[in-house]
């Protein structure tokens, strides 16, 4: 664990501010604190009796099959997930319930889709893939913007069983190749583009570039978002408006087995290559399902939901598209960036659509408050509820701020660990029944195990810090890593005997409140969106003139973490070559995308490293952080490190 976690540890354990859930909230949540007992007295009855809040058209025959480290939730159980997230609420007598309000950039850009519209939507988009040849068990890419198209192509391609992997639109031509040749993806639905910051920006492209390289792709289809001219491979391409909206409006669903993919989300690990996280139908939506109605306690006849993460990442996935709507809930889905139209615009979205529940990360949150108190104040946020928060540590500032600007000193605000790999919230409070501490997502979910070891794997009991596990699989847990076993096994299951390792680090306070303390390994935290420091640097060292690069995460008030590269060039690049530093972060937007740009690149004649010849990297997130630097002298040259810790502060006054 880094010094600065040390540090941060002993200030959250001074915590001493606490918030008890309100009274009415408590009075009428949808559970109670007995949940936690009966989930504890019967793990397995417990997600047995949240699974029946599913509809199941074949009954299974039992709750766990656990082979460590593979599990079967639910095995022999059958069910359609679309069918469960579109068709029975229609069938409940809810069609006319508004799904999306989807809100476009562009100011008045907006569309509302009941339930009974979505279920022609999907049903027209199963149709379409259908005709296209996709069947059970293929792969779709999807590329797409934050458009309806979006949630009705996942819940098309669950409809008839095929397993889709988003891409968030920001990533590059690069990673979508990477990608769809891991996942050997036969159709990529994609659109002309989408609109960022008041712009319409271009996403055919990448697709066109990355589709040459990818044999297995037979089919492109493209949703006209923006009107802009488009390269067009006939006989490859189809416009979504003909492959689909000419389809008919019904579509007979299948059932499929609980442990039917249901998709792949690639996830940056310690390593460069990406991992193809492989998750299932029935234990998922059971989980994703049951979190988001008891950790938001949702009422789905009169809440607005709103959670603004993008469809390209895992909280897209499971609380935007699944979790809400297999419990019917009214969601707002917004297109643009928060500053879009102003400043306020979030603001002017949860007044005007009334939203009750809000869902977003600490990242956000932090650029609010540097927006100021004023913009909020500008709007009527009196329909808010609950509010959540996701991605990253929530600093106590941000924590208190959040409650008290935006939830006006009233509405709990619930702290939601998970990863990519766990599919649905681990740890979280529950608003009507948990008193909360600003920072801390409190403890596990009713039917969830979770330890915090030692380095030996040695549980630290009920205070202390160490490595956070997961003790016992749960129903939403991966399945595995798409194609590789072994980096399955490997991964999460090698470091402590029987569990789980999460890769975070957390600690237990005398109150035995947890709080999580960010990656333990290379992975960074970039506006909550994960990135491996390997990752970035093999895409420098991609470049030509560079010769070795080292990455890491820095301290960022706003970000969380921001990328900091040292680089060494061949040849001669001087250290004040602004523009060599701009290609090189174009370099990697163009590898990566755009979301890994480092923040700074620091050129340097050579990199600190040991006698040994091991790259210094406490020493380099030091000087990213422009901390005080203790005695370098024992370093193979200690000049290197003085003068690359000049430069940092050169580009650290800049900024
Ligand atoms: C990593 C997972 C979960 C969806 C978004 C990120 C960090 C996430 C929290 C939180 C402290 C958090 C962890 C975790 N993280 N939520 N509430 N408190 N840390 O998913 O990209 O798979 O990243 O995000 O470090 O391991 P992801």
């Amino acid at each position: 664990m880094s010094t600065q976690q040390q540090t941060s540890l002993e200030a959250l354990s001074n915590e001493l501010r606490r918030f008890e859930p309100p009274a009415e909230l408590a009075a009428s949540a949808n559970v109670t604190a007995e949940v936690y007992e009966q989930a504890a007295a019967d793990r397995l009855g417990f997600w047995a009796e949240q699974a029946q809040r599913l509809q199941w058209d074949r009954p299974w025959d039992e709750v766990l099959d656990w082979q460590p480290p593979f599990a079967k939730w639910f095995v022999g159980g059958q069910l359609n997930v679309a069918v469960n997230c579109v068709d029975r609420h229609v069938e409940a007598g809810n069609g006319d319930r508004v799904a999306l309000h989807w809100v476009g950039e562009p100011e008045d850009d907006t569309r509302d889709i009941t339930y009974a519209q979505l279920q022609v939507l999907v049903s027209q988009a199963a149709n379409g893939l259908e005709a296209l040849g996709v069947t059970a068990g293929d792969r779709v890419c999807i590329y797409l913007p934050m458009v309806p198209e979006a949630v009705v192509s996942m819940l098309a391609c669950a409809r008839i069983g095929a397993a889709h992997s988003v891409v968030f639109g920001g990533f590059s031509a690069q990673a979508l190749v990477d990608r769809i040749t891991d996942a050997e993806a036969k159709v990529v639905i994609t659109a002309d583009g989408g609109y960022r910051r008041g712009a319409p920006s271009a996403l055919k492209p990448a697709v066109d570039e990355a589709v040459q390289r990818c044999p297995s792709v037979t089919n492109v289809v493209v949703v006209k978002r923006t009107k802009q001219d488009v390269e067009w491979v006939e006989g490859r391409d189809l416009w979504w408006h003909d492959a689909v909206e000419a389809q008919p409006e019904t579509h007979q669903a299948e059932s499929f087995d609980a442990e039917q993919p249901l998709f792949l989300l690639y996830t940056s690990g310690t390593t460069g290559k990406p991992k193809g996280i492989l998750h299932t139908s029935g234990g998922y939506l059971t989980q994703t399902a049951w979190s988001h109605w008891a950790v938001f306690d949702l009422k789905p006849e009169t809440d607005v939901f709103w959670c603004t993460a993008d469809v390209g990442w895992v909280t897209g996935h499971s609380y935007l598209t699944y979790g809400p709507l297999a419990n019917g809930a009214t969601q707002v889905m917004y297109e643009g960036t928060p500053d879009a139209g102003g400043r306020d615009r979030w603001w002017s979205i949860i007044e005007k659509y009334g939203v009750t529940i809000l869902y977003t990360a600490p990242t956000a949150i932090r650029t609010f408050m540097k927006w100021g108190d004023d913009l909020p104040g500008q709007h009527d946020l009196s329909s808010l509820r609950v509010l959540g928060s996701v991605g990253e540590p929530i600093n106590p500032e941000a924590w208190m701020w959040y409650r008290r600007v935006i939830g006006g000193d009233r509405c709990p605000i619930v702290d939601t660990w998970w990863q990519t790999e766990t599919g649905a919230m681990m740890i979280a409070p529950l608003p009507g029944v948990t008193a909360t501490k600003p920072g801390s997502a409190m403890g596990p979910l009713p039917g969830i195990a979770v330890d915090v070891v030692d380095g030996e794997g040695v549980s630290v009991g009920k205070t202390g810090g160490g490595f956070l596990t997961l003790s016992e699989p749960w129903p939403a847990m991966l399945r595995g890593i798409w194609g590789d076993e072994d980096r399955y096994r490997d991964t999460y299951w090698s470091r402590f005997e029987g569990q789980y390792f999460a890769g975070d680090g957390a600690k237990w306070d005398d109150e035995h409140v947890l709080w999580l303390l960010g990656r333990v390994d290379d992975v960074m935290n970039i506006s909550g969106h994960r990135i491996s420091t390997t990752e970035v640097e093999s895409a420098l060292v991609s470049h030509p003139k560079v010769a070795e690069a080292a990455v890491v995460g820095a301290a960022d008030p706003t970000t969380g973490q921001a990328i900091v590269a040292f680089v060494t060039v061949k040849g001669n690049v001087t250290d004040d070559d602004d523009a060599f530093r701009e290609e090189l972060r174009n370099h990697v937007a163009k590898e990566i995308g755009a979301i890994a740009k480092p923040r700074q690149i620091v050129l340097s004649p050579e990199l600190p490293k040991t006698r040994s010849g091991k790259i210094m990297r406490r020493l380099l997130v030091d000087i990213a952080e422009r901390r005080e630097l203790g005695d370098v002298t024992t370093l193979a040259d200690p000049a290197v490190v003085q003068e690359i810790d000049r430069t940092m502060g050169e580009l650290a006054a800049r900024t």
